[in-house]
């Protein structure tokens, strides 16, 4: 058996969770991050029959019965999950009455997952019924996205057209836009299912005043989508109190579009 300490999927989630702090979007316990593992991935360094304890996830979700996911600890901190891994991190498995975690590896101190759990394994639901290879799901509290939930509309189109404008990648790497929540309590089932219908549409879904989901088929997309939005919302909050002297239309916006092939959600431009 291999050393986990050693395995590519933990050192992914090490890195993740120390680059979001170090841009600071994870303060204190804030973010947390589930990552889908093939069971062959796994078994390389567990045995995958030694249970070392099983948690209630208070709602049921048979279509990922069997399957692996390596979870950030509720309360845990995110600069601390490359000092220990074992502490802040867990690898769970859905146990075949689709509502029970059964732990195999982490949680050392006797944590559990996330409190967002609901919401990720929901995510994962409905991005897997649109997209099979997805594994990711990442939340996170990026400073500038929820600084402009505060300042602008949340309707969809609204918001998504203002991202689009801020710099000319945006279009080209969320082109079917962000879905947005209002601001709702966190940590329940009622966010997970709202947050799931979502991302059948949307990899990448904002709670307004509170932070941002991603999700992706690795960590580099779901990571990526997540530094976009960010980097737009920092933009927007640079130069939305000034004139606009300049800005990319709706007709440029379309063909930007067409040139790289990208097939953007149309009803969201006014052409
Ligand atoms: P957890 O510590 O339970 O992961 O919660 C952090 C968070 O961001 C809640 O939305
Ligand atoms: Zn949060």
């Amino acid at each position: 058996m291999k050393n986990i300490l050693e395995a590519p999927f933990i050192k992914e989630m090490q890195s993740a969770c120390s680059n979001m702090y170090r841009l600071g979007w994870d303060e204190r316990n804030g973010g947390n991050i589930s990552y889908l593992i093939p069971e062959e991935d796994v078994a390389e360094y567990l045995d995958t029959g030694k249970v070392i304890r099983e948690i209630p996830i208070s709602f049921y979700a048979p279509e990922l019965i069997g399957k692996y996911f390596l979870v950030t600890g509720t309360g845990k901190y995110f600069k601390n999950v490359e000092g220990d891994p074992e502490t802040n991190l867990g690898l769970i498995r859905i146990a075949s009455d689709g509502r029970t975690a059964q732990l195999l590896w982490g949680y050392r101190d006797g944590g559990k997952f996330t409190s967002e759990l609901p919401a990720h394994l929901m995510s994962h639901i409905a991005r897997l019924s649109v997209d099979p290879n997805n594994r990711v799901i990442m939340h996170t509290h990026p400073t500038n996205t929820l600084a402009m939930t505060h300042i602008h509309s949340l309707e969809e189109k609204a918001f998504s057209r203002t991202l689009w404008g801020t710099c000319t990648e945006c279009i080209i790497v969320f082109p079917e836009g962000v879905g947005v929540l209002p601001w709702m309590i966190c940590g329940n089932n009622e966010i997970g299912v709202a947050t799931a219908e979502k991302m059948k549409e949307y990899r990448i879904v904002l709670w307004a005043i509170h932070g941002i989901y991603g999700a992706g088929k690795d960590m580099d997309e779901a990571f990526g989508l997540i530094e976009t939005v960010e980097k737009g919302a920092d933009l927007y909050l640079r130069y939305a109190h000034f004139p606009i002297v300049n800005r990319i239309s709706d007709k440029q916006l379309d063909e930007l579009a067409t040139a790289f092939g990208i097939n953007y959600r149309k009803e969201f431009l006014d052409l």
